[in-house]
């Protein structure tokens, strides 16, 4: 036993207050091996990954490096082993250059100092290995996109030259270019002879780059399985436990014309310096209008001028047939606007406050009388948001910081919600969300239109946009290089317009 494998994790338990977290859960990775963890939103993944790397000590089981018996008591510890971790939420200093962030705590010292010079050199080096170009080492990480920072992460765990690499979505704010870049680094990292834990809900990524799986559900082991032995359909009906036909071609028939629908928001030469150039982008209530593009090309940009959070330099923006200056979110909240960001952690999430008071903050007014919240009321926003978003919470008291990545992202969702906004910006909605989850909230996101709200969704999933959009607005390169609607939209065409950009309007136009 343990002899030809790099970890083996056996019986493991974890149990937090009112949760089985880990039940009796067998891991173990082959040297040179990419080994996928797959499971639901809360199914015990990230808690696997703490256990081995010394964030939960207390734990039962055993774990065994190379063979040898190892408790891990602490990351740094773990870290010592020889395990490297990139966790799901990013543990960055934004204040520090990108370079300290790399080799904060292990920095290469000549006689007892720091080498500054040094620190610079080889945090360049690393990060040329990896192919990541137009990085200024010296610069503050917080100048650079959730992209770079993600990169400098991995750079990070890459300078600690560890046998084990551990990644929990590593790709989830990385463009396909960049999620290239990393497949090229782990292929790099493997023929040392490393292994890799890798963790991602997009199982095109799984089938790409992973040679192994094990499967959690509900804290519990389904099983390990050889990629080679594997397909879509059988890997998600284990990680639900049930047949996944139905998630898997839940193909709704994408469009549905509406007439009737009235323009909402219109904008005309929205400009900001080189992120936002001349943009005209209309928004109609019942319609679900996306937003794509490649990453940096002025998405989010556009989303946050729509919603006050960037001031633009020029252009007019109507809002309910009157022209509006939106200079800050209060100004678009009280227009009725409700913006969902990407970033979770810039959104604010309260982690030492419950689920419900998260969720329900932004309604405060709604459920306050003479200033006193009800409780009462409160509570039954988040009942029932946790039961329409199917929120995996012990109680709508628990704390944030306790629930699991993707269930935070859906608090997050919900507090918009709640809000009953007339015009909804989606930036990114389904990020760290798991497949089954996804077609909820694509579900959601019909509703909302259904019920007359007007959409604006960002999404670098092409298949989800197309499934939930009315229109397509293309941007690149911080212009809009391209509109498809109804039947026009296609996921063959968006990917031809966003790799051809402008080229491709010379192709036939949709009315
Ligand atoms: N510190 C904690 N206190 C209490 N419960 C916790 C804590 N950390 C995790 N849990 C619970 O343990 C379960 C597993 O969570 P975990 O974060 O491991 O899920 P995951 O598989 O990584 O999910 P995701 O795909 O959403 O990231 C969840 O029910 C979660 O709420
Ligand atoms: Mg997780």
């Amino acid at each position: 036993m343990g002899q030809d494998l790099l970890l083996e994790m056996k019986g493991i338990c974890k149990s937090f207050p009112g949760v089985k977290a880990l039940a009796d859960v067998d891991f173990s990775v082959a040297p040179g091996d990419v080994h996928s963890l797959i499971g639901e939103n809360g199914a015990g993944k990230s808690t696997l990954i703490k256990v081995l790397t010394g964030i939960y000590p207390r734990y039962t089981g055993e774990i065994f490096l190379d063979g040898e018996y190892i408790a891990p008591a602490n990351a740094t510890e773990s870290q010592a082993e020889g395990v490297s971790t990139i966790y799901q939420e990013l543990n960055l200093a934004p204040y520090l250059s990108v370079a300290e962030n790399i080799f904060i705590g292990h920095e290469p010292r000549r006689y007892g100092m720091i080498d500054w010079k040094s620190v610079r050199r080889k945090a360049a080096e690393i990060l040329a290995d990896m192919g990541v170009d137009g990085v200024n080492v010296a610069k503050p990480l917080g100048e650079y996109s959730v992209a770079i920072q993600q990169m400098t992460a991995i750079a990070r765990a890459l300078s600690f030259d560890a046998r084990l690499l551990v990644m929990d979505e590593p790709t989830s704010s990385l463009s396909e270019t960049e999620v290239a870049i990393l497949f090229n680094v782990i292929r790099r990292v493997k023929a040392r002879g490393a292994s890799v834990i890798f963790i991602s809900h997009k199982m095109d990524e799984v089938f790409e780059i992973c040679d192994r799986a094990t499967i959690l559900r509900d804290g519990k082991l389904v099983g390990a399985y050889s990629m080679s032995e594997m397909t879509k359909l059988k890997m998600v009906s284990l990680m639900i436990g049930r047949d996944a036909t139905s998630v898997l071609h839940n193909k709704k028939t994408a469009y549905v014309s509406k007439d009737d629908s009235q323009t909402l928001l219109a904008a005309r030469g929205l400009q900001r310096g080189r992120k936002t150039r001349q943009i005209d982008i209309d928004i109609a209530s019942g319609q679900v209008l996306g937003v794509s593009g490649l990453l940096g090309s002025g998405r989010t940009e556009l989303a946050k001028i729509l919603f006050g959070d960037n001031v633009p330099d020029a252009g007019r923006i109507d809002y309910d047939g009157r022209q509006v200056h939106i200079k800050t979110p209060r100004d678009a909240i009280r227009l009725g606007m409700g913006f969902c960001s990407e970033d979770r952690k810039a959104e604010g999430i309260f982690p030492n406050m419950t689920v419900m008071e998260n969720m329900t903050i932004g309604v405060l007014d709604d459920v306050s009388r003479f200033g006193v919240m009800s409780a009462g009321a409160q509570l039954k926003i988040a009942e029932k948001y946790i039961e329409k978003l199917k929120i995996k919470v012990s109680s709508p008291g628990q704390k944030m910081r306790e629930l699991s990545g993707g269930n935070q992202q859906k608090v997050l969702l919900a507090r918009w919600l709640c809000k009953k906004p007339v015009l909804m910006i989606l930036d990114e909605p389904t990020r760290g969300i798991d497949l089954g989850a996804k077609s909820e909230i694509e579900e959601i996101i019909a509703e909302l239109a259904g019920s007359g709200v007007a959409v604006l969704m960002i999404s670098s999933e092409l298949e989800e946009l197309v499934r939930s959009c009315d229109r397509i607005a293309v941007l690149s390169d911080g212009k809009k290089v391209s509109e498809l609607s109804g039947r026009g939209i296609s996921e063959e065409r968006l990917v031809d317009i966003i790799a051809h950009g402008a080229d491709a309007l010379e192709g036939p136009r949709d009315a």
